[in-house]
C-alpha cells in the first residue's frame, strides 16, 4: 500500500480526501504537537510514497536521498522556499504548493498588523489588562491615520494585489514595487503606480513585504534600506523572515529610527531575534498569514488532491515542476 506522510495535523478535509478510499493511501501523520526534528524526518523518508510537508521541513538533497520511493512533495504553503525544487525534478519527484487560496487570509492578516501598528492595538490592550486605563486620555496612544498615506508593497504578486485592493478602501495612495511591473490595465485598475525599490523604501509610510523568498532576496530590507525609511514608517512582513535583517531591525526599533514594525514571519523561526519581543514599538504573530478556517481547510484539500493526483497518474493542478514526471 502506498504510504503518506504528514509531518504534522492537518485540517480534516486533508485526511477525508487521502483516506476516502481506505485502500488507497496509508497515512502516517506525525501527531505530535512541534515540528518533526531533522533526525524523525529522515528516519521517516525510507519507504515514504508521498510527503505533506510543513513550510518548516528543510526538503533537501540529503533528504531526498533517504526517500528512495517519494514521487511527491505537496506543501501545505503557497511559499516552497523550503524544498529544493532542482534536486526533486532530477529525481522525477513532484513539488506543489497551494496558491490562490490563502490570498485573501494574508491580506487580511497584513491589515490586521497594519492597523495594530499604526494605531498601537496590542500595545494598548496590554496597558488596559495592567490596570493603567485611568479615564480617556486626549494625549493617550495617538498613532498614524491610514488615508492619504503611502501604501509602499514589495511583490506584486495575488496577496501583493489583495492588499492593494484593501489600501484603496483605507483611501491609501498605493505605490510598488516587483520584478516584473504590472501590466498597465491591472496598473491602472488598483491604481498602483511602480517605483525603483530604494525609492519605493523611501516613500513608504508603510513597508510591507509579498514577494516569495529566495537567496537572491535574502536580507532585502537590510541595514541601509532600513535607514531609507521614513522616521514615521511601519514595517509589515507577512511574507519571509529572512526578507528582513531581523537583528538590524531590532536595533532600529529600539533607536526609534523607524515608527514600529508588525511582523508574522522571523528569520530564524520559531526563534525570534534577541530584545525583540522587550519592544513596544513591534507587533508580533506566530506566522498566521494564512490561518482561517477557509484557507486552511482548502491548502489541506489541495494538498492531499495532489498526492492523490500523482499516486494515480493524474497531473495535480498546482505542480511547479511539470517536467519532472511524465503523464
Ligand atoms: C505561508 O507562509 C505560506 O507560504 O503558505
Ligand atoms: C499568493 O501570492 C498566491 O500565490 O496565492
Amino acid at each position: 500500500m502506498r504510504k503518506v506522510m504528514i509531518t504534522r495535523k492537518i485540517p480534516e478535509k486533508g485526511m477525508q480526501i487521502l483516506q476516502r478510499d481506505k485502500q488507497a493511501f496509508e497515512c502516517i501523520v506525525h501527531e505530535d504537537d512541534r515540528p518533526m526534528t531533522r533526525k524523525e524526518l529522515e528516519k521517516s523518508m525510507k519507504d515514504i510514497d508521498a510527503v505533506i510537508p510543513m513550510l518548516y521541513d528543510r526538503i533537501d538533497d540529503r533528504l531526498l536521498d533517504l526517500a528512495p520511493r517519494l514521487k511527491i512533495v505537496a506543501n501545505l504553503a503557497v511559499g516552497t522556499d523550503n524544498i529544493d525544487i532542482p534536486a526533486c525534478t532530477e529525481r522525477g519527484i513532484a513539488v506543489t504548493n497551494t496558491p490562490g487560496v490563502l490570498t485573501e487570509a494574508t491580506a487580511d492578516l497584513t491589515f490586521a498588523l497594519i492597523l495594530s501598528a499604526a494605531r498601537h492595538v496590542v500595545t494598548a490592550d496590554r496597558y488596559l489588562r495592567e490596570g493603567r486605563f485611568n479615564g480617556w486620555d486626549p494625549l493617550l496612544f495617538n498613532g498614524a491615520g491610514l488615508d492619504g498615506k503611502v501604501l509602499g508593497i514589495i511583490g506584486m504578486g495575488r496577496i501583493g494585489r489583495a492588499v492593494a485592493r484593501r489600501g484603496r478602501g483605507f483611501d491609501m495612495e498605493i505605490f510598488y514595487y516587483s520584478r516584473t511591473p504590472l501590466p498597465d490595465d491591472l496598473a491602472s485598475e488598483l491604481e498602483a503606480t511602480y517605483l525603483p525599490l530604494d525609492d519605493l523604501v523611501k516613500k513608504a509610510d508603510i513597508l510591507t513585504l509579498h514577494l516569495p523568498y529566495s537567496s537572491q532576496v535574502h536580507h532585502l530590507i537590510d541595514k541601509q534600506r532600513l535607514n531609507l525609511m521614513k522616521p514615521e514608517a511601519y514595517l509589515i512582513n507577512t511574507a519571509r523572515g529572512a526578507h528582513v535583517d531581523e537583528k538590524s531591525l531590532v536595533e532600529h526599533l529600539k533607536s526609534e529610527k523607524i515608527a514600529g514594525a508588525a511582523l508574522d514571519v522571523y528569520e530564524h523561526e520559531p526563534m525570534i531575534a534577541p530584545g525583540l519581543a522587550a519592544l513596544n514599538n513591534v507587533t508580533l504573530l506566530p506566522h498566521l498569514g494564512s490561518a482561517t478556517d477557509e484557507a486552511r481547510s482548502a491548502m489541506a484539500e489541495i494538498a492531499a488532491v495532489s498526492v492523490s493526483d500523482i499516486l494515480t497518474g493524474k497531473r495535480p493542478e498546482y505542480i511547479l515542476n511539470p517536467e519532472a514526471i511524465k503523464f
